[in-house]
């Protein structure tokens, strides 16, 4: 891939520096955007060659299709075919952390959506990627802005990190609010849907507007995903995750002794913090499961990031799976992280 000059947009940033990225993206070009949820590597949905170059910048297979930006809601009818029930839902979630998987209509090319005839539609709320893809004039196709496989970033310093030079610009919008990836929903019927991907969104505030809400199994062995996404090894850090099942002294005890027979790395409660000095990342109060959504993906690149560290392995608790709230999201984004490993203590 040839080595591009990135444009970095700081938080500071000028009009004239948003409309020149604007410009960047208009013009078949990638710009890393904040959302709130995760920051988005951006191109044209109606450009072939930008989709095909997002794939390429992120090393993503090319099966895995992208979801669609919009400033406003109504826009999703110039590229795809909405329904009363899409209409039901964006009144509700949009501007907000829900992707609505709909019918595309041709002016979608198959890059973007791997060939299939649907598109995922998203509106995200935080205020500076909308007024990017006002003045982008064009739907902007976005996945995740990581490189395949790793966790999604949710800071500016992240996408340097992954995407210096691989993409023609990157806009600092601060910290993503919400820091795991939307819920992504297939209609199924006319007051049905499924969710394909656990996000903030959850399933009881979905039933407030939907009578008949399920959700996907995963991947079953041999079952074709609806959501190609969810057959790929994702969000890994490269030092191998454990997750613990097991009380908060019996985690506690468990990687203090494994802390004795070799170098582990212990994502925890901020309550536990102290005791483990600098081999552990605080990742909000135990109580607190905003932040431990927010810091996540931070937390997971967190070893990633130290250099010469000869870490073996990071452990962190088993979450809930609940049913509500954030848990079955980071849950979720746990289990797939830590490839299944879990320790039963
Ligand atoms: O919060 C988010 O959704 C972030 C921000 C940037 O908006 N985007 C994001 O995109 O997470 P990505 O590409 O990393 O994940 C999109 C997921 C993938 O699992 C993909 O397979 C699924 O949504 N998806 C996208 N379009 C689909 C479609 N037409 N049918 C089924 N699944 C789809
Ligand atoms: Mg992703």
């Amino acid at each position: 891939m040839k080595i591009k000059e990135t444009l970095l947009v700081n938080y500071e940033h000028t009009e004239s520096e948003l409309l020149k990225a604007a410009e960047l993206l208009r013009e078949g070009g990638l710009v890393i955007i904040p959302t709130e949820t995760v920051y988005g590597l951006g191109c044209s949905a109606y450009s072939a060659e930008a989709a095909y170059n997002v794939f390429e910048a992120k090393g993503r297979p090319h099966d895995n299709p992208l979801i669609v930006h919009v400033s406003d809601p109504r826009e999703a009818e110039n590229f795809a075919f909405v329904t009363p029930l899409y209409e039901k839902l964006a009144k509700q979630f949009m501007p907000g952390p829900l992707t609505v998987i709909l019918k595309k209509k041709d002016v979608i090319p198959n890059e973007v959506t791997a060939g299939g005839d649907t598109v995922g539609v998203r509106c995200p709320s935080h205020p500076l990627a909308r007024k990017f893809i006002s003045l982008a004039g064009v739907p902007v196709a976005a996945p995740s802005a990581n490189l395949s496989g790793s966790p999604s970033p949710t800071t500016f310093r992240h996408c340097v990190n992954d995407m210096l030079g691989r993409v023609d610009a990157i806009i600092d919008g601060g910290a993503c609010e919400i820091g795991l990836e939307s819920t992504v929903v297939l209609l199924t019927g006319e007051d049905s849907l499924k969710i394909l991907r656990p996000g903030a969104v959850d399933e009881d505030a979905l039933s407030c507007v939907c009578s008949d809400v399920t959700v996907a199994d995963g991947l079953k062995a041999g079952e074709k995903p609806l959501s190609p996404g969810m057959k790929y090894k994702h969000y890994a850090p490269r030092v191998p995750l454990v997750l613990l099942e097991g009380t908060r002294d019996e985690v506690a005890a468990f990687v203090k002794a494994e802390m004795q027979r070799e170098h582990v790395f212990f994502i925890c409660y901020d309550e536990d913090a102290p005791e483990f000095g600098d081999d552990a990342y605080p990742i909000g109060k135990r109580s607190d499961e905003a932040a431990h959504a927010q810091r996540l993906f931070a937390a997971l690149r967190y070893v990633d990031e130290l250099s010469d560290s000869d870490i073996r392995k990071i452990y962190t608790y088993l979450p809930e799976k609940g049913k509500t709230g954030l848990y079955p999201a980071i849950y979720n984004r746990l289990i797939r992280a830590a490839d299944h490993t879990v320790i039963k203590l």
